[in-house]
């Protein structure tokens, strides 16, 4: 692993517009369990009845189960770890052009990164689906504690504002995550298996526009053949002996 640490460490020292791109294995080391690979979610949960949106609109009772029971006790005591607060050293360096995330937990704004975009939105938003009014974390489990599915107090049924499965991204998100990894110099894969698309569509696209590619991701990913540089290790590892002098 120290041999691929050197060789992305000099890789850094030319870069200054590098894109972290995240997935659920960065934030595997804050407590919050990951979808695939060892003891993913939807090798427990069926995806396709438990975050689908179709599947929502019938019974919104699997999606609400699946967030008192696994989500919210595990996002609500997350804390950063040190693959966050390393990406907020890089940004210090003036390394880092921008986060994109797929991750739903905040955790990277919570470490005090500034420029993150949310690819399949985030927890912290959830809503009304007749009036839009908004309801926090705490107050939609409050809720689920005397009724499941949460009800608005105007009677309407409350929808996480994550992207589930059959729902478009947010526009405004994909746009500009498709512009960064077009004027990146680097982009950083840290901690995803790149089966889900559009996000997965991003790092071949900052290929194409002469970036380095690089994946770092416990398992092998479809997409190691066109990185410039593979490390299967533990992400935060791999970014603390990054930013180590
Ligand atoms: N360090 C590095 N990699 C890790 C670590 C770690 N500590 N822990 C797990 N991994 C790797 C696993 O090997 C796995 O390939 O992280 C990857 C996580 O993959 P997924 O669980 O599929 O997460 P992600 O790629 O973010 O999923 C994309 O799928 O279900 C949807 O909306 C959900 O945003 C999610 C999307």
């Amino acid at each position: 692993m120290d041999e691929l640490i050197s060789k992305l460490k000099k890789l850094v020292s030319v870069s200054d517009k590098i894109v972290a791109f995240t997935g659920a294995g960065f934030s595997a080391d804050s407590g919050i369990s990951t979808f695939r690979g060892a003891g993913g979610l939807w090798s427990k949960y069926d995806p396709s009845i438990y975050a689908d949106i179709n599947y929502f609109i019938q019974d919104p009772s699997y999606y609400w189960n699946f967030f008192k029971d696994e989500r919210y006790p595990t996002i609500k005591k997350a804390q950063p770890n040190d693959g966050h607060y390393a990406l907020v050293e890089l940004e210090k360096r003036g390394k880092i052009y921008r986060i994109i995330t797929q991750n739903i937990d905040g955790l990277h704004q919570l470490a005090g990164s500034s420029d993150v975009i949310e690819l399949h939105g985030n927890t912290r938003k959830i809503f009304c689906m007749s009036c839009n009014k908004n309801y926090s974390m705490n107050e939609t489990y409050n809720i689920l504690k005397r009724e499941l599915p949460p009800r608005c107090s105007c009677g309407g049924i409350l929808k996480p504002g994550t992207v589930l499965f059959g729902e478009p991204l947010p526009q405004a998100a994909l746009d500009m995550a498709n512009i960064t990894a077009k004027n990146c110099d680097m982009f950083l894969v840290l901690g995803s298996s790149l089966v889900v698309y559009p996000a997965a569509s991003l790092p071949a696209i900052a290929k194409k526009n002469d970036a380095v590619l690089v994946i770092v991701n416990i398992d092998p990913t479809p997409l190691d053949n066109i990185a410039d540089i593979v490390i299967n290790e533990n992400v935060s590892k791999v970014l603390s002996k990054l930013i180590s002098h």
